[in-house]
């Protein structure tokens, strides 16, 4: 039986594609409200293709519970948010989880940490907590870090058709734990050391997050100049060895926007292109502010009440606000007096969660003169002839009605 421990974005939906699969399956997760949602038969979040697997998973006899099993092997896919100051990961739910895994779990079994951590976290953070139990790793306790890559939006095809990594002590056990997986990834999965895997994670993330930071540097260098940057990136992209990614109003997610931070903080005085480019990214939110005073300066619009800024979540079509462009918008505003003056509104997020939430698209528009494209939803794709007579800002280059501003 699988214990896996953390039922969030990650958690959940792999604990569902096991069950779906075969595996028996417990998922266990502190959080009570949480619990008793999954216990009642609804999901937690909003992603394509989850209900169903859970209404699979369910039938195949997962069970969700508040309390660690006895069982041989456990998953941990708790959070690892990076420390603020330092910018190292913060492996404090990791280590709690393990903790608690080590009070209940016999000889013999496996622990997992999928969560993404830093090169050397293992080693450095869970190992001891292991040794302090009184287990020698690699006799009574074997240690896996299996990272995920899915990605928010396209998660239950991706748990299938991704690639994998396992990062093992040893062989054998980085094998049995592989065979696990292939219960339902159709990817190619590679087995290699621990140390190994949590370097890949990290470096896929902050891979992607310096492609972003270049786009984004470069629509600050086009807006300096007057030129169009989405033009410029087109052309340049028709080069065959040429791929730059688009512009944005900046990073969210609980991955991107942190990731690379913990290499930053590990390696300060060498990952030099990797901090300026986590600056240029999480510069952006200011950015986009300078271009809404901008605009309203030229357009004689006085009153910060009649913005409306169009989504709340980190990416389009999802409903996860974790460290969201717009979030660090409000936040910036909220430090010049006037983050509770502009309106919201995401379709997505249907609690109220910031100051003048709305929760129409109709009445959102209504109660505005310009409104900031932040998020590319489907549902403002499909209704951009409402936009007609608004002033936009456009920061994901959505809007093609004419006198659209951009980046
Ligand atoms: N969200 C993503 O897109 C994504 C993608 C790839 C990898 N990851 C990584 O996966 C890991 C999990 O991220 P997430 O987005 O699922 O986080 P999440 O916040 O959505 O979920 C984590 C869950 O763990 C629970 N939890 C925390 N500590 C616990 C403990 N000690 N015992 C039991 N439950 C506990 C929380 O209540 C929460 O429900 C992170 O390391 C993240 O970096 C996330």
């Amino acid at each position: 039986m699988i214990n896996v421990i953390g039922l969030g974005y990650i958690g959940l939906p792999t604990a569902l594609m096991m069950a779906s699969h075969g595996v028996e399956v417990v998922g266990t997760d502190y959080n009570e409200e949480l619990v008793a949602t999954l216990n009642a038969g609804h999901t937690t979040f909003k992603e394509d293709g989850l209900d169903e697997l859970f209404a699979e998973a369910v039938k195949a006899g997962i069970k969700f519970t508040t309390e660690y099993q006895v069982t041989d092997t456990y998953i941990v896919s708790v959070p690892t948010p990076y420390d603020k100051f330092s910018k190292k990961v913060d492996a404090c739910h990791v280590v709690a989880a393990v903790k608690a895994i080590m009070k209940v779990c016999p000889e013999g079994a496996t622990v997992v940490v999928e969560s993404t951590v830093s090169p050397g976290t293992i080693d450095k953070f869970v190992r001891p907590v292991i040794e302090a139990n009184g287990f020698v790793i690699g006799q009574d306790i074997n240690l896996v870090h299996a990272p995920e890559r899915i990605i928010p939006g396209n998660m239950v095809y991706e748990l299938l058709h991704n690639n994998r990594t396992i990062g093992a002590d040893n062989k054998y056990v980085g094998e049995k734990i592989k065979e696990l997986y292939s219960s339902f990834c159709q990817g190619d999965i590679v087995v290699t050391d621990i140390r190994t895997a949590e370097m890949t994670k990290v470096v896929e993330n902050t891979f992607r997050a310096v492609n972003i930071a270049f786009a984004n540097e470069l629509a600050k260098i086009c807006r300096h100049d007057n030129m169009d940057v989405y033009e410029i990136i087109k052309i340049c992209n028709m080069h065959p060895r040429v791929n730059i990614l688009q512009p944005g109003p900046g990073v969210g997610g609980h991955c991107i926007s942190v990731d690379p931070w913990f290499l930053v903080g590990d390696y300060p005085s060498l990952a030099k292109v990797i901090d300026e480019s986590m600056k240029t990214n999480d510069g952006m939110p200011d950015f986009v502010l300078n271009r809404i005073y901008e605009i309203m300066q030229e357009k004689g619009l006085t009153d910060i009440r009649r913005v409306g800024l169009y989504g709340l979540t980190y990416k389009e079509n999802v409903d996860d606000m974790r460290e969201s462009p717009t979030l660090q918008m409000l936040e910036s505003m909220e430090r010049h007096l006037c983050g509770n003056l502009v309106k919201v509104y995401d379709p997505f997020i249907e609690k109220d969660e910031v100051p003048n939430q709305m929760h129409n698209l109709d009445e959102f528009l209504n109660a505005i003169d310009l409104v900031v494209l932040l998020v590319g939803h489907d549902e403002i794709k499909q209704n951009m002839n409402k936009l007609a007579g608004k002033i936009v800002l456009d920061t994901r280059n959505i809007c093609m009605l004419e006198g659209t501003y951009r980046l």
